[in-house]
């Protein structure tokens, strides 16, 4: 196992999944993107894992390559992900279709894109319910009503007859929920599924994903690049930065304490509801790495408030922190968020005038009074 470590307790009677070293790498002109740089995690049945990082951070690319869903010649998949026993990595395009929609399943980031325009939405979810289960079109019709039920779709019947562009972002996002569900798959992607939407139906459209995974007992990977969406959504987080996990955690553990100086950044660019209008909200400093030539040594260097030499040189392994700490919480940082050596880099990276440091030592108005999300708040 190589940057990133497997959860200790993997269990194989729980363990649905269970990813070692997965990389993917694409070949273009201008180079090989490693886009996914060694990931490994184990998600429970029924339990819920939040991936969460910046645009280019991997989390697609990492989902899509356990769903097999990279399809080309330049691609290149390395490492496993075992699925309830298989190693989904080698199995063959059409075994592999078996398990699409019958034991996982994806809600992709946008419902536009994801629905046939031309196709009646009844016909949509019909025959994916067909194809799959082999049912009648009467029973298929049954089962869609119901299912539209179930995502709170009112008037189901009329909804089914109508074409994509006629309803809702929220009520296609729903369709897709309610297609996505139907083979009642064991283990469920959703990816940035609220990111098209505006907050008031993000909101809705996550309880009703966190309601479907907690009735159907399912497990879910929940993609986000905002951390305030898995707090109180998850029971794990994983946070990627430039393809690889830099901070692994039981999510109330990580809220309680960030120990990643880029996980500390993504909780501090969080827009907060009391921000006066003039208030300053925190970006990172900095750009994403080009992943066709990363940084040497931690790729959040060039960014990171805390850098020291040794950072632009070695990289950190992902490791647990001492003893007192949660055994299940990793990260991949020489000088962490809380210790002292930490205090004592960021204190001297703000001396010397080290522009992401100074950024971070601003005084930054009310943005610090107003609440952050603590990991624990269950939303029902
Ligand atoms: N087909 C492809 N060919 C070349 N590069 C790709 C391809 N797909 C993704 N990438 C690159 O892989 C990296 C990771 O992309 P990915 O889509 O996984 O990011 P992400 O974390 O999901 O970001 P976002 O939050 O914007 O969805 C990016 O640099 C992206 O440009
Ligand atoms: S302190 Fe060093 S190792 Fe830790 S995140 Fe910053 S650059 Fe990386
Ligand atoms: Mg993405």
């Amino acid at each position: 196992m190589t940057d990133s470590m497997q959860t200790d307790s993997v269990d194989p009677g729980r363990t649905l999944l269970a990813v070692d070293d997965l990389r993917t790498t694409f070949s273009i002109p201008a180079g090989d993107v490693k886009a996914v740089r060694g990931v490994s995690f184990s998600l429970d049945r029924g339990r819920t894992l939040g991936i969460v990082g910046e645009s280019g951070s991997g989390k697609t690319v990492l989902a899509r390559s356990i769903m097999r869903l990279n399809i080309g010649s330049n691609v290149t998949t390395t490492g496993t992900a075992t699925f309830a026993g298989r190693d989904v990595l080698s199995l063959s395009m059409s075994e592999m279709q078996e398990q699409w929609g019958m034991e996982m399943a994806m809600v992709f980031q946008d419902p536009v894109t994801s629905l046939n325009p031309l196709v009646r939405v009844g016909r949509q979810v019909t025959e994916h319910l067909r194809s799959h289960l082999g049912v009648s079109r009467a029973e298929a019709h049954k089962t869609a009503v119901s299912l539209l039920n179930e995502v709170r779709i009112p008037e189901p019947e009329a909804r089914l007859k109508a074409f994509p562009h006629e309803l809702s972002g929220g009520m296609r996002q729903r369709i897709c929920i309610a297609i996505a569900l139907a083979c009642e798959p064991t283990l469920l992607f959703a990816d940035e599924p609220t990111t098209a939407l505006d907050v008031t139906v993000q909101h809705q459209i996550l309880n009703l994903l966190g309601r479907e995974q907690r009735d159907r007992d399912m497990a879910m990977v929940l993609v986000t690049h905002d951390l305030g969406v898995v707090a109180g959504r998850t029971d794990d987080t994983l946070v990627m930065y430039a393809g690889k996990v830099v901070e692994q955690s039981p999510t109330t553990s990580l809220f309680a304490s960030m120990r990643h100086p880029y996980s500390e950044a993504l909780l501090r660019s969080l827009p907060r509801t009391s921000h006066a209008s003039h208030t300053r909200l925190a970006a990172i400093t900095g750009r994403p790495p080009d992943l066709i030539d990363p940084p040497s040594g931690c790729a959040f260097s060039p960014r990171c408030p805390y850098v020291q030499d040794r950072c632009r040189d070695e990289v950190p392994p992902l490791t647990t922190g001492g003893s007192g700490d949660d055994p299940d919480h990793a990260f991949a940082c020489f000088t962490p968020v809380g210790s002292p050596e930490g205090a004592e880099a960021f204190a001297r990276n703000v001396s010397d005038g080290l522009p992401q440091a100074v950024a971070v030592d601003l005084p930054t108005g009310d943005q610090m009074s107003a609440p952050l999300p603590t990991g624990n708040e269950r939303i029902v």
